[in-house]
């Protein structure tokens, strides 16, 4: 049975006084969902990611938006897994829509962070999703099966296992206009077919999230779906009310 899993992406959004506000008042909200067996996180920016560790309750998973491969070395700008690990961060989103259109993320690089993640025992929370144009086109289930293959190339099945997935239609994001559950769990149900053949049976416990403008008054129509296993909110992750709403939804 895979655990329900709620992950905010809070994007460039709140300075550490803000992150820090949001840490201290979620501890009873998280804590009442956590003993309800959900898993309940947030990602903020960097310079805010210790600031909410310190703060926020410790069933509050904190991840970092991105990491670089490498342990250290000349790459000015970019953040490595020994500096997130040092301050207690071991969960990092790889691949956003966002990362792979501004910052040229492409699923190779990913490939290398997401090994380097699992040999740091750190869990990497990789998103894949097509654009409105690939949609159109009929071509989803193609496109995600590629960016599901390099993500993935080389992997153990017990690595394999310990990758969470978000599936993200650049289309829903942030535009109000989220996939209907039907579109939403054929694509994760044909992202887990491809998890099945590349790595077996344990393709059944890897959890995949949906994302892409999923709100207190949507996110329990694709909780019903059978391979969603929860899912990667940005604009209503923002808000503790609407985060909060989220959560009773979400049961
Ligand atoms: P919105 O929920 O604001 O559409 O953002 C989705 C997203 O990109 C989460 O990573």
């Amino acid at each position: 049975m895979r655990k329900k899993l709620l992950l905010g992406n809070w994007k460039m959004n709140k300075t550490p006084s803000e992150a820090k506000q949001f840490a201290l008042l979620s501890k009873d909200m998280v804590d009442n969902a956590v003993a309800n067996n959900i898993d309940l996180g947030v990602a903020p920016t960097y310079v805010c990611l210790q600031t909410v560790k310190e703060n926020a309750t410790k069933n509050l998973i904190v991840a970092a938006q991105n990491v670089h491969a490498a342990d250290h070395g000349a790459y000015t700008g970019e953040i490595s897994i020994p500096m997130l690990k040092e301050i207690g961060i071991d969960w990092v989103i790889l691949g956003h829509s966002e990362r792979r259109t501004y910052d040229n993320e492409t699923s190779e690089k990913c490939n290398a962070k997401i090994k380097a993640l699992l040999a740091n025992d750190m869990i990497p929370v990789y998103c894949c999703g097509e654009s409105l144009e690939t949609f159109e086109a009929g071509k989803t289930a193609s496109f995600v099966e590629e960016q599901i293959r390099k993500g993935f190339e080389g992997l153990t099945p017990e690595q394999a296992a310990k990758v969470v997935v978000a599936y993200e239609p650049i289309w829903a994001i942030g535009t109000g206009k989220n996939a209907t559950k039907e579109i939403a769990e054929e694509t994760i149900a044909s992202i887990r077919a491809v998890l099945r053949d590349m790595f077996g049976k344990v393709a059944e416990e890897i959890r995949i999230l949906y994302g892409g403008s999923v709100k207190p008054n949507n996110i329990a129509e694709y909780m019903s779906e059978p391979d969603i296993d929860g899912a990667l909110v940005g604009g209503a992750s923002l808000e503790l009310a609407s985060y909060q709403a989220l959560i009773e939804n979400l049961r």
